[in-house]
């Protein structure tokens, strides 16, 4: 499968991953939608593309807005090729600490943005005989650990949908790759603390050095080529998957001494930082 000429809609374009996504769609020949709910980074993330690059705002969590999205893209080329629905937030800390507004927040933006980008793209991809839907997950969705039980609960909810959807949408033509990094070098690894939580910190423990958002997009395309239906990276994280799936006890054994360790330096800091202390 050759990128140029192809259309597509990268959510979540202003930052990180989905910026990414848009260099090395622009690169490839695509035509590139950059969008996100932060208007001025998606035009950011558009001003460093060829003039074949488009910007837009575009908050997914608004299901007719992301139709009309897909619907302008349709009237002006004819097709939608390649839709990336990427855009996503984090929080992380003791699930106890959470709101339902924040609960409520992540499921609009990490699920349902993903559902809406879904409900708008799939149908017309179908009506046109082609298509490659692509959902960015995480290693949250294969893989389950305390702190980021909102995340892991969408990302997990992400995956699913990807690999049903694709067990009937690949017979009829359209493909559908669900991403799944471990730690990638983005702002998201210092967003969304809640209490103590050091994003960084917890999402680097296991991992040492964060995988390149540049060399992840490339790995998607290719996987795209190749109608690959999950990208697990780096190598280190398909153990990680592996080890989950032959032994999900022993996994959440490891996992709940994880936790128990982040809250120990998380209590540890907190310490040290409160007035009056060291
Ligand atoms: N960076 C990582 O370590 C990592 C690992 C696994 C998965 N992911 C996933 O990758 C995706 C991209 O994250 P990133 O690391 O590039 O983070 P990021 O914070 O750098 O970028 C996320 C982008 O999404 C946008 N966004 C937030 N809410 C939105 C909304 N309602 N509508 C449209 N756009 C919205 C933000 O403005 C931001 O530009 C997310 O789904 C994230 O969960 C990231």
């Amino acid at each position: 499968m050759s990128f140029a000429g192809k259309h597509a809609i990268v959510t979540g374009a202003g930052s990180g991953i989905g910026a990414a996504l848009c260099r090395a769609l622009d690169q490839a020949g695509a035509h590139v939608l950059c969008t996100d709910v932060d208007e001025a980074a998606a035009e950011a993330t558009r001003a460093a593309l060829s003039s074949r690059a488009g910007a837009a705002r575009l908050d997914v969590t608004d299901a007719a807005a992301v139709q009309a999205a897909v619907d302008a893209v349709v009237d002006r080329a004819g097709r939608l090729d390649l839709m990336f629905n990427n855009a996503g937030i984090v929080w992380g800390g003791d699930t106890e600490l959470l709101t339902l507004d924040q609960w409520n927040a992540i499921i609009d933006v990490d699920l349902r943005g993903v559902v809406h980008g879904v409900a708008a793209a799939y149908p017309q991809m179908l009506r046109q005989g082609h298509g490659h839907i692509v959902n960015t997950a995480s290693m949250a969705g294969l893989t389950a650990a305390g702190q980021v039980t909102s995340y892991v609960a969408t990302k997990h909810a992400v995956v699913g949908l990807s690999m049903a959807l694709r067990s009937e949408a690949v017979p009829r033509g359209v493909g559908v790759l669900v991403v799944c990094p471990a730690a990638v070098e983005t702002p998201i690894l210092d967003k969304g603390a809640v209490g103590g939580f050091v994003g960084r910190d917890y999402f680097l423990q296991n991992q040492g050095k964060a995988y390149d958002a540049d060399q992840l997009a490339r790995d998607t395309l290719r996987a795209i080529e190749r109608n690959k239906a999950i990208l697990v990276k780096p190598a280190v994280a398909h153990a990680q998957w592996w080890f989950a799936r032959l032994a999900p006890v022993l996994m959440n054994r490891m996992a709940m001494r994880f936790v128990a360790g982040q809250r120990t330096r998380q209590g540890d800091r907190s310490q040290s930082a409160a007035p009056g202390s060291g």
